[in-house]
């Protein structure tokens, strides 16, 4: 592996997800392999979860990590080609990549969509020219409309707690996740919500639903292996896992166009399901995306599923420390 931009960079999700939870059965176990390397983190936004289990991951795997804000401590990037730079920004992505590439052995970004021009944020403009032009592998720490290293965090906490309800061998069948859209006060990407879908669609290993109001379907090039229903109390019925996440409209693009707060997950609602596990990916405004009694619940993996980002970042660093 060269490139982590989405799920589309892995051979195969089952082998990936294993070798994760090698990493957290064991640590480290490659703890040689990162000798001598540097892995430089780029943020254009804030984080936690991102940032602390990346710096994690390379640790156990014996790499050095550098965190640079580029919002707040690095000049102002331009990224449009043949831009005349007379305004506000300082350094073309073109000159500042392959310096970055220069420092770091894999370069990791971070980065948010704008929500105003979908054209833009779709055509992945800020880490296309990273991997274009740091002449170092890319991994992606969130881009603007995928979080892969989430999702595979994910699929984890998933294919970890169905080892548990259904050993291999114990004959259980493909467990019903359902995507539920939850309302939130600001307009947020859709990133969380593609990702898990292609990334579901990847794993092949469940019967996949999407729950939400009319006019917040998500990209078709990310559902085509789910089914949308827009009636969330049909779409619990006997679901295994909830995953819960707000985004704003791909069709109205960036905007908010209801904020149903019956779409919020409630004990209620969790009734209707097969006892589900509620995950969701942090942050998450509490009794406004989720309710105090979910996630104080004994359903909620959302710590479970937090800390498996550690594992899911080890998993994609070492990969790319064995091909380069
Ligand atoms: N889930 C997630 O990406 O969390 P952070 O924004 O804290 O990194």
């Amino acid at each position: 592996m060269m490139n982590f931009i989405s799920v589309n960079d892995i051979d195969d999700v089952q082998t990936i997800v294993a070798q994760a939870l090698q990493y957290k059965a064991d640590p480290f176990a490659d703890k040689g392999l990162g000798a001598g390397r540097r892995v430089g983190l780029l943020f254009l936004n804030p984080s936690l979860r991102t940032r602390l289990s990346t710096q994690v991951a390379a640790a156990n795997l014996g790499m050095e990590s550098i965190v640079f804000n580029v919002d707040k401590e690095g000049w102002a990037l331009e990224f449009a080609e043949g831009a005349v730079m007379n305004g506000t920004t300082v350094e073309h992505i073109k000159d500042a990549a392959p310096v970055l590439g220069q420092y770091f052995d894999i370069l990791c970004v971070r980065t948010f969509p704008s929500l105003q021009n979908r054209e833009e944020d779709y055509g992945e403009v800020v880490i296309n020219q990273f991997v274009q032009y740091a002449g170092a592998p890319v991994v992606s720490l969130e881009s603007a409309t995928l979080h892969p290293l989430q999702s595979l965090a994910d699929i984890i906490t998933i294919q970890e707690n169905r080892l548990l309800v259904s050993p291999p061998g114990g004959g259980g069948g493909k467990p019903k996740i359902v995507l539920s859209w939850a309302p939130h006060v600001k307009a947020l990407p859709q990133c969380v919500a593609n990702s898990f879908a292609q990334w579901v669609g990847a794993w092949g290993e469940a019967e996949f639903v999407i729950t939400h109001p009319a006019g917040y379907e998500l990209d078709e090039k990310y559902t085509a292996n789910a089914t949308i229903i827009t009636n969330q109390d049909e779409a619990l019925q006997n679901a295994d896992y909830v995953y819960v996440k707000n985004w704003s409209s791909y069709r109205d693009y960036g905007k908010i166009i209801s904020n149903d707060p019956t779409w919020m997950l409630t004990n209620t609602k969790l009734s209707l399901t097969n006892h589900a596990k509620v995950m969701h990916c942090l942050p998450v405004r509490r009794n406004v995306e989720l309710s105090d009694e979910i996630l104080d619940g004994s359903n909620s993996l959302v710590t479970q599923q937090a800390g498996n980002r550690v594992w899911a970042a080890q998993a994609v660093l070492g990969e790319i420390l064995k091909s380069v």
